[in-house]
């Protein structure tokens, strides 16, 4: 097979929800599908989530084996389908911000009972950004939730995304008895436990064929059809070409734990979800089949083992082929560097690869070379846009408790956040450091990674922030001014750019007044 029908038969692709919505569960089926792995029960990633809203041990022993789920890839229908995992866990927002950035498109999985949550609203606004084309997924038809319509307006008006139904639910909870296709006009009868058989999918071109009500009954026939014909009145057209510029969502509905209506899912998504789309740089946009490698470094997973530093850096190729032994050239750094044992992760199974291809996920074994947002070429200078971060919610300042260990505490604190664990910032006025980070876990992690992994200690001191905000400003006259006036509440982030961090929104608004000509941005991608 040749390098461009490598490339045509790869999806990568990620889902999300908010937890517990059914996300590892739709992942286990979807894997089943793939013959990738045996029994169900097999994905236990994410189950932090549940758990652990303080518990940061259990999250170091998860931090192993979510790097065999980090990537699960699976043969299906010939293709090549690649699931990038994201954090459940909310603390961890911006590992999976960044793994967006490696995906081509995303399924969302909704709680029927729950509609729209929280943690859904954050990942599509990133989704949305990036116009990826995203598939919703509502779970948990075989339980009483909202109204399938009402469903929908709130997904359309939290999400903002617009939608377009391609199977409607026939009743729900203990009324649930299937869902309606109307991407493949098939009639798909639920039974629990998975034990839907051939029988229990008939071909339905016309839904007046009173077939129909002998199947699911006269009443629900009936409004099925009405609710039918609103759907064909109402929502848009569905075309290929809209979902995959991210303009328009199709709407399944199915049960993950019964391993109802997933095979659908999976069937519609193979005909429709994008190939590896291209991906812009700062200097040019790259798309797939150019001959050239590029890829970018988009997590790194330290690993477990204190005697044995090394990381593994996940790379997203882009374009051209990866090959083992190969020198590839480290933008930032500024030099060639060959990797002898690339790894390829197909489903929770880790093996050394020759090459890999775009939208592929390989594993680099680092000794500390790469950073978050790093790219590898065969020799361009390209910096791959849209690896984000955002601004942190919680801050503390950091001292070092144990003189001794200067070096050590150092050194671990810029490598923890080469991980993108948490942002580290220098205050311009006296150069003490402050941690920020989404999540109050963070803390504990860090402080227990910097004892346990390099030897240093940590204290951390109470500071009262609201956010942190980057700022430019193309006025270099006014940025001197705002400088010395602010200096105090200024800071430098790792790359070195200028930080106001805000006390509270009042007096970021009231900054924001006195300095018009002063851009705040709560990302650094701006
Ligand atoms: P997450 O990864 O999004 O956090 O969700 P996960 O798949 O772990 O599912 C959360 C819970 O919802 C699990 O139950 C799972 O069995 C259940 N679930 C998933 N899909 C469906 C569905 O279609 N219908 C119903 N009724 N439940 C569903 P749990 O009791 O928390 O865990 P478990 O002991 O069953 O694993």
């Amino acid at each position: 097979m040749d390098r461009l029908q490598e490339i045509a038969r790869r999806r990568t692709f990620g889902i999300v929800s908010h937890p517990d919505a059914g996300k590892t569960t739709l992942t286990e089926k979807l894997l089943l599908f793939g013959g990738a792995i045996q029994t169900a029960g097999a994905v236990k990633s994410n189950k932090i989530k549940k758990h652990a809203t303080s518990d940061f041990m259990e999250i170091e022993k998860q931090r192993g084996i979510s790097v065999a789920t980090s990537v699960m890839g699976f043969e299906y229908e010939d293709l090549q389908i690649n699931i990038l995992d994201t954090p459940g866990h909310k603390d961890f927002a911006e590992d999976t911000f960044r793994t967006l950035t490696a995906v081509d498109s995303v399924i969302v999985v909704i709680d029927v009972a729950k509609g729209v949550e929280e943690q859904t609203e954050k990942l599509v606004e990133v989704c949305r950004m990036r116009s990826t084309p995203i598939i919703v997924f509502i779970n948990k038809m075989d339980r009483e939730g909202l109204d399938a319509m009402d469903l929908l307006d709130e997904v359309e008006t939290k999400l903002g995304l617009k939608v377009r139904p391609l199977s409607w639910p026939i009743g729900m909870g203990s009324r649930f008895q299937g869902v309606y296709n109307m991407y493949e006009k098939k009639l798909c009868l639920f039974s629990p436990h998975g034990k839907q058989t051939e029988e229990d999918i008939l071909e339905f071109n016309d839904l007046s064929d009173p077939e129909l009500d002998k199947k699911i009954g006269e009443k629900p026939a009936d409004e099925l059809r009405g609710e039918v014909e609103i759907i064909e009145t109402v929502y848009p057209e569905f075309t290929v070409e809209k979902y995959r510029s991210g303009e328009l969502s199709p709407v399944f509905f199915g049960s993950a734990v019964n391993n109802f209506g997933v095979k659908e899912l999976l069937d519609c998504f193979i005909e429709i979800a994008p190939t590896p789309r291209e991906r812009e740089t700062e200097e040019r946009v790259v798309r797939p089949e150019e001959e050239k490698f590029s890829g970018f470094i988009f997590k790194i997973h330290a690993n477990m083992d204190p005697k044995h530093r090394d990381r593994i850096a996940f790379c997203r190729i882009v374009s051209g082929q990866f090959e083992r032994n190969t020198n590839y050239y480290h933008v930032r750094q500024g030099k060639n560097m060959k990797f002898s044992n690339p790894t390829s992760f197909m489903a929770s199974k880790k093996s050394v690869i020759d090459d890999a291809y775009p939208g592929d996920v390989i594993g680099l074994y680092d000794s500390g070379n790469f950073k978050i947002g790093d790219t590898l070429t065969e020799g361009e200078i390209l910096h791959f846009k849209g690896i984000p971060s955002f601004s942190p919610e919680q801050f503390r300042y950091v001292n070092n408790a144990d003189p001794m260990k200067t070096k050590q505490l150092n050194k671990g604190l810029f490598e923890l956040m080469d991980e993108g664990l948490a942002q580290l910032f220098t205050k311009e006025d006296n150069n003490r450091k402050i941690i920020g980070t989404v999540g109050a876990l963070q803390f504990d992690v860090i402080q227990y990674r910097l004892e346990h992994e390099y030897g240093a200690s940590c204290r951390y001191e109470p500071v009262h922030l609201h956010k942190a905000c980057w700022v430019t400003s193309t006025d270099a006259e006014a940025m001197r001014e705002f400088i010395s006036r602010r200096k105090k509440d200024l800071a430098r982030d790792k790359h070195v750019r200028l930080v106001y961090l805000a006390e509270t929104a009042w007096s970021l608004r009231t900054v924001q007044e006195a300095h018009p000509k002063i851009n705040f941005h709560l990302s650094d991608e701006h």
